[in-house]
């Protein structure tokens, strides 16, 4: 086994050479996709993966719904009880070396690792990309999302979860859900090991990449000279800047699957279905209660009983599609749908995501950034491979993060802007992954970014940390394979297009600050299509381009509200279970009632370990 998984390594290593010197960069989304497909042939069952369940009993104890960043934690604590059975369907297959490459995130978007979901056009907002709509990746694979996202480790701030329990979610405080991050984590870090803010022991690797930019550095300069501690954000410190904490290992991406499931996979009451799409859960509309699913595999239909739970971790679109197909939801629009409503309920709305303006380059002197072409060197592979360092072992190119405080925030200790610190631009994007992942317009890069493609050039991009504005997800159709109608609203409310501007003239505070002079770094000069009327470098302009150049970090939450009783937009209560059903709940990143201050993944791995707790407070001993 160890032999193969080795020779496979090189067998990869020599696809990518062979891929180098036939210069195929312009194709190399497809390129991409045929590696996948040939690799997947070849491999059945990856090494080390979650072997693919043959036969599907009858009837488990329990049935997850989705093997991503939520699923997998609660499918891992369940199945420490031996006595019940747990199956796992999953839409999507299984992970390969490749969705493991830290640099390379932006590739495995452009493949069938990701559903692929566009948003639906606004005024407000995605102005630049292709029929102004924002693209909404979302990972369809064992780990879901986690296996395409950007692997930033953070966790969000006290403040964050005290709100959470101030809205009526006891349990939920930060003193409640601190235990299960550190449940969670196994850090990795020396100098950090000894914090008291760091789990050691859990399934989820905790790592900062060993390489980096001479830029890295300067960017944590800057942060001294704003006057910001540099440190480790996670800790009690609100505010500051630090060098990223990635979910990798030995400098590998670890998605939720490969940190929770495979270490697991001997586990006898354990079934995993694969490529297995779900496409209702069945509820007794007299009795209120979910008994199962009915999901498809290989066009066969196929109906599984779940004797205690059926919990869905869909994720923020896919789970209130599927509850709303499956009758629960806003009465009026499953009506106008044809569904028959058994429980009417706001699923679909409070929909909350970080936008960002990724869309700054700032230009500098030296070969220092990172530009696409000159890391194609097989050298590099060879150290990301051999050694687990190097320039690819930067997840989706991020190198630092800022937590900062705009001149609107109320609260000093919850910030309310973050700054991600990239040694890389969309002028450097000369293979046109970067900028194909979030479906930009081509004339807008041909003018913005064309004049200094291949050019040495870094980004720091401004996040919004505490959007006022919300969205919605809606059906499409009935039909379950169609993709949902997702609104994202952005900017809806002008408070946050407000902070927003306030965010891009601080990162261009940073970018073009005194420790970043010794490269003359300055700013990329060509206006923004579309904005051109404005002053450069007025608010006024800079709030034209953060609406037309709007990207996000994918941070979709909110769409299953968790909430008190007493609050008619909760759709599951403090116990994440849905309210006025039984046997069914939401354990994923749609219940959060509001976005915190981080990035999802380590939060949604937070409520996975939270939810396996209450389930077995409930079911164990009975
Ligand atoms: C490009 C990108 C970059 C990101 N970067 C970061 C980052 O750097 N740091 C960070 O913390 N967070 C990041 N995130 C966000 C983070 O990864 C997500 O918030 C988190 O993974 C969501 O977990 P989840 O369990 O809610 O959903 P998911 O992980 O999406 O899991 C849902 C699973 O359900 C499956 N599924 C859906 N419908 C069905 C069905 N009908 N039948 C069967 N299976 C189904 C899906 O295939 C998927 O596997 C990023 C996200 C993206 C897209
Ligand atoms: C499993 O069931 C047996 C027999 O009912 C019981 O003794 C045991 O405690 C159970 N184990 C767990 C982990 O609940
Ligand atoms: C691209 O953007 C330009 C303006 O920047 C606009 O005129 C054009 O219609 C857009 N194209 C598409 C396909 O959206
Ligand atoms: C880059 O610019 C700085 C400041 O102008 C200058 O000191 C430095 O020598 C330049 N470096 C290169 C490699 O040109």
């Amino acid at each position: 086994m160890k032999i193969t998984y080795i020779s496979f390594k090189l067998f990869l290593i020599i696809i990518v050479i062979i891929a180098e010197i036939g210069n195929v960069a312009s194709q190399q989304p497809l390129f991409f996709q045929t590696i996948l497909d040939f690799y997947r042939d070849f491999f059945q069952i990856p090494p080390g993966a979650v072997p693919d369940v043959t036969n599907v009993k009858k009837s488990y104890d329990f049935v997850v719904i989705g093997a991503g960043s939520g699923g997998s934690v609660v499918v891992n604590r369940l199945t420490e009880n031996s006595n019940w059975s747990v199956l796992l369907i999953e839409a999507g297959r299984e992970e390969i070396l490749l969705t493991d490459v830290p640099l390379l995130s932006s590739y495995i978007l452009g493949t069938d690792y990701n559903w692929g979901y566009k948003v639906e056009p606004q005024d407000e907002a995605c102005l630049s990309m292709n029929d102004g709509r924002c693209s909404w990746p979302r990972g369809k694979s064992m780990g879901g999302t986690s296996v395409i996202n950007y692997m930033v480790y953070t966790r969000g701030f006290k403040p964050d979860y005290d709100h959470w329990a101030s809205l009526g979610n006891p349990g939920w405080s930060y003193e409640d859900v601190f235990k299960y991050f550190m449940k969670s984590e196994q850090i990795t870090v020396p100098y950090i090991k000894k914090s008291k803010y760091h789990g050691r022991g859990g399934f989820l690797n905790v790592e900062r990449p060993m390489w980096r930019t001479p830029l890295a550095r300067a960017f944590l300069e800057m942060g001294k000279e704003l006057n910001y501690p540099s440190g480790d954000t996670d800790g009690l410190t609100p505010t500051g800047f630090s060098y990223v904490l990635t979910n990798t290992k030995d400098g590998a991406r670890q998605s939720a699957s490969k940190a929770f499931l495979r270490p697991i996979r001997n586990r006898v009451n354990m079934h995993v279905t694969k490529r297995s799409t779900v496409t209702k859960i069945l509820i007794n509309p007299t009795t209120k209660i979910a008994y199962g699913v009915e999901f498809v595999k290989n066009n066969k239909k196929y109906v599984v009983r779940a004797k205690k739970e059926v919990i869905l971790s869909a994720g923020a679109l896919n789970s209130p599609q599927l509850l709303m197909l499956s009758g629960i939801g806003p009465k009026e629009h499953l009506q106008s749908m044809g569904i028959p409503v058994i429980q009417d309920l706001k699923v679909g709305h409070n929909l909350q995501d970080h936008v960002s303006m990724a869309g700054l380059a700032f230009l500098v002197n030296d070969t220092v950034s990172i530009v696409e072409q000159r890391y194609r060197h097989p050298r590099y592979f060879f150290d990301y491979w051999v050694n687990g360092d190097g320039p690819y072992t930067l997840p989706g190119g991020a190198e630092g993060v800022a937590f900062v405080s705009t001149k609107y925030n109320e609260n000093r200790l919850h910030p309310d802007m973050e700054l991600v610190f990239g040694p890389g631009a969309f002028t450097g994007d000369t293979g046109g992954s970067l900028r194909a992942c979030f479906n930009m317009n081509e004339s807008f890069y041909q003018s913005v970014y064309k004049p200094f493609e291949g050019k040495d050039a870094f980004n720091v991009v401004p996040v919004l940390l505490r959007p006022k504005s919300r969205g919605f997800v809606r059906l499409r159709s009935k039909n379950p394979f169609h993709w949902p109608l997702l609104y994202p609203n952005y900017y809806k409310d002008k408070r946050d297009l407000r902070a927003m501007v306030e965010g891009i003239k601080m990162a261009v505070t940073v970018g073009t600050g005194k420790s970043f002079k010794k490269w003359n770094s300055r700013l990329n000069p060509m206006r923004f299509p579309g904005c051109e009327h404005l002053v450069f470098g007025s608010d006024s302009y800079w709030a034209c381009c953060a609406q037309h150049l709007t990207t996000n970090l994918h941070h979709q939450v909110g769409t299953c509200k968790m909430g008190p009783s007493t609050d008619p937009d909760a759709v599951v209560d403090p116990r994440l279970r849905v309210y006025g059903i039984e046997k069914l709940r939401v354990v994923d990143a749609s219940i959060m009632p509001v976005i915190p201050a981080s990035h999802t993944n380590a939060v949604v791995v937070m409520i996975g370990e939270k939810a396996a707790d209450l389930i077995k407070e409930e079911w164990e001993g009975r």
